[in-house]
């Protein structure tokens, strides 16, 4: 059975941490929703002053909503919108310190100020998006970009 450790350490030291573990996590598992489905509660439960953390897959046509951790979320996302439409068609990641100040942003939670999204992308392929929001005005830092991006190279892998 995996137990989660607790982080400790500078920020680098917790996200080395958190993306050893993720790595021991999916181990040995290729399903993507199963390992969308865990990836999602051991980094939600990891991260400070974040109120939903998941994945968005690529149908072909739109983002659908797949395993996450917080409240509830919009199902379908056009690439043409949100923060998670702009992250699939550019395959950037997305730092958003302020999702008032994004145009076009799609509240699925309203206590949602800060939100980085990861494009997935596999072979040249686009699987989907990572997708984190905080409560918090500018959450994300430069590390932890670089750490969710790390988390989102863990989930590809192991596909
Ligand atoms: N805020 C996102 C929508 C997804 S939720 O944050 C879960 C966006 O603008 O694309």
């Amino acid at each position: 059975m995996f137990t989660a450790t607790a982080l400790s350490g500078s920020p680098e030291e917790r996200w080395t941490s958190l993306v050893e573990q993720a790595r021991g996590l999916l181990h040995g598992e290729r399903d993507r929703i199963a390992n969308a489905a865990n990836l999602s509660a051991l980094a939600y439960h990891a991260l400070s002053q974040v109120n939903w953390l998941g994945f968005y897959f690529f149908d072909g046509k739109e983002l659908v909503v797949g395993p996450f951790q917080g409240h509830p979320a919009c199902v379908r996302i056009a690439l043409d919108r949100g923060v998670c439409g702009a992250a699939a068609r550019t395959r950037q990641t997305h730092v958003v310190p302020d999702v008032e100040a994004f145009p076009g942003h799609i509240p699925c939670d309203s206590a949602s100020r800060s939100e980085v999204v990861v494009p997935l992308i596999k072979d040249g392929a686009l699987i989907g998006v990572f997708d984190i929001d905080s409560p918090v005005l500018a959450r994300f830092q430069p590390e932890d970009v670089a750490g969710l991006e790390a988390l989102a190279a863990v989930y590809l892998e192991s596909l």
